[in-house]
């Protein structure tokens, strides 16, 4: 773990204040953060990542009070919050969609003009920093170009924004999006897998959800795009015997590889080291990317969610 101390983050708040970008270290990706107060700060953010000004951002808070200025948290929204959003706590990467307070002051451009807003509080000592002195919400979508690979490292951001100021805090500990999950009247819908799994959910709540249908249209989830995640190469799931010029990703002591995304096949593990290793593979001298086949159940459905739609 990273000490805390040697950050002098005034330099970043200055940069927010401002109203510019900043790549900002989470739990479980690196953001491209900023005020989601401000319609120039969020324009800049959508500039930056050539993202489509339909498909809104994720708004991070330091805690759930602070949440609570700008959603509605129904009873179920509220308890999913005390649970997940605890400090301390290990899964703790969820997104709550909920309907959005009016007037309270996000910029309109960040929640892409929905009645609904999307809120996170990060597991991540810097990122919770920022927002203590920053003293605002955030803006953050995934720091990469629109499509592309998500950054699980300051350098993977650096190489794709090399002019941009980033708070390096290492690597991201969980590497794969939040969960999200939609939560307004008595409809509760998974919008995006992630490693708080379905079962999670519903074992804390005590009922069933459903899932969103991943097609283009759903007004629902505008993110969960069907082409997404994609490397510049192409992509094949589920391959037990790479051929010669494929860059291999495997999974487990079945299929093993110099990049395994676990070697005892902890979909936890993989799904941390998941982007990391895509990032790797896309730069080899290779044709395309391999990956052997990975099991479709609890944290597995979020990696063959991004596999899924990255692959060609
Ligand atoms: O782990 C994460 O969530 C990372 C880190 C940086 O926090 N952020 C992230 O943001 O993955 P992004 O922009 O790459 O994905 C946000 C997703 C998009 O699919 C977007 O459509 C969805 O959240 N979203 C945002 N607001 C929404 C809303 N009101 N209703 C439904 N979906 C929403
Ligand atoms: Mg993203």
């Amino acid at each position: 773990m990273m000490q805390k101390t040697i950050f002098n983050l005034d330099p970043m708040i200055s940069i927010l204040n401002a109203g510019k970008v900043i790549g900002l270290p989470t739990d479980t990706v690196y953001g491209l953060a900023a005020d989601a107060r401000s319609d120039c700060a969020v324009a800049e953010i959508y500039a930056l990542k050539s993202r489509p000004s339909f498909n809104p951002l994720i708004i991070h808070v330091h805690d759930l009070q602070k949440a609570q200025l700008y959603g509605h948290f129904n009873e179920d929204a509220l308890r999913l919050a005390h649970y997940f959003w605890a400090p301390a706590k290990t899964a703790s990467a969820l997104t709550i969609v909920v309907p959005y307070k009016n007037a309270s002051g996000i910029s309109s451009l960040a929640m892409a003009g929905l009645d609904t807003i999307a809120l996170r509080v990060p597991n991540h000592p810097l990122a919770l920093d920022v927002l203590a002195k920053f003293d605002g919400p955030l803006a953050a979508p995934s720091a990469n170009p629109s499509n592309y690979l998500s950054p699980t490292t300051a350098n993977h951001v650096r190489a794709a924004f090399p002019e941009l100021p980033i708070l390096d805090g290492g690597a991201c500990t969980l590497g794969i999006e939040s969960t999200i999950i939609w939560c307004q009247d008595n409809n509760l819908v998974l919008l995006r897998p992630g490693i708080v799994t379905q079962q999670d959910i519903e074992q804390v709540l005590e009922k069933t959800i459903t899932k969103a249908k991943t097609d283009n249209t759903s007004i629902r989830s505008p993110g969960a795009l069907k082409k997404h995640y994609a490397p510049k190469k192409p992509l094949i799931m589920n391959v037990k015997t790479p051929l010669p010029g494929d860059a291999y990703i495997g999974f487990g002591p079945d299929y093993p590889s110099a990049m395994n995304l676990s070697e005892t096949g902890d979909l936890k593990e993989a799904a941390g080291n998941l982007f990391r290793y895509l990032h790797t593979a896309d730069t080899q001298n290779k044709q395309r990317i391999a990956i052997a086949p990975i099991p479709d159940s609890g944290i597995g459905q979020a990696i063959n969610d991004r596999l899924s739609r990255g692959a060609k």
